[in-house]
């Protein structure tokens, strides 16, 4: 089959050189599995196009390859198992009290499969962004790539937008549309959805940080 169609739609249209920050933003990046995410935000960095630094990622799952990564680009990690505190409070707690210690300004949910409280966003207030693989408001919460299969919708994609506090919700700061194919698995499809989502999850981080300035 050909799949050159199923390149993918961006929204809105933004190039790298609209998206340089003046300032150096300090990142800190939240992963509960594999941290492609986590990675492309890093590599991002280290080509230049996004102004900004990785201070600390914060795993909350032993086996996570994040971990990996984030030696592999010499970034600080941090595990916090949530099986250790007693309510997802307490939890956040500990990731504040991480993040503070490293002065992180924004913080990255890459991956993060956790639900996260007001105690996050107080600390954090409109400076918590998530990536999701659908196209927001469709398909919120878990096995969102099964849903979209289910529903046999023929277009998906993924989200980068700020948090607040009900699931999967909060300001769009970027879509990715990626075309649902006849033959796809969710496995097929989540990995052309990745594919977008390290190309905007850095390109909605420069966009959080300059709806910050703009307001
Ligand atoms: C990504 O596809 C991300 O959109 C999804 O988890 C994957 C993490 O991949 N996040 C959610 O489903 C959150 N609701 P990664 O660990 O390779 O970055």
């Amino acid at each position: 089959m050909d799949h050159s169609f199923s390149s993918a739609l961006v929204s809105p249209y933004v190039t790298w050189d609209q998206l340089q920050l003046n300032k150096t933003i300090k990142l800190g990046v939240m992963a509960s599995g594999s941290g492609s995410n986590f990675e492309a935000i890093a590599q991002a960095i280290n080509e230049g196009k996004l102004n900004g630094k990785v201070e600390v990622l914060i795993y909350n799952n032993p086996q996570a390859k994040a971990k990996e990564r984030a030696d592999k680009f010499n970034i600080p990690s941090v595990l916090l198992n949530h099986r250790n505190y007693p309510h997802r409070e307490a939890l956040d707690e500990a990731i504040v009290e991480v993040f503070k210690a490293h002065q992180v300004e924004w913080v990255v949910m890459a991956g993060w499969m956790r639900i996260i409280t007001n105690v996050l966003l107080k600390a954090f207030p409109e400076k918590v962004i998530n990536i999701h693989p659908s196209l927001l408001p469709s398909f919120k919460g878990i096995n969102a790539i099964e849903k979209a299969l289910k529903a046999k919708v023929k277009m998906t994609g993924c989200t980068v937008h700020l948090v607040d506090l009900e699931v999967d919700s909060g300001p769009i700061l970027i879509q990715s549309a990626v075309p649902i194919l006849p033959d796809d698995t969710s496995e097929t499809l989540h990995h052309r959805i990745q594919i977008q989502e390290h190309h905007i999850i850095t390109q909605g981080i420069a966009l959080a940080v300059q709806r910050e300035k703009n307001n």
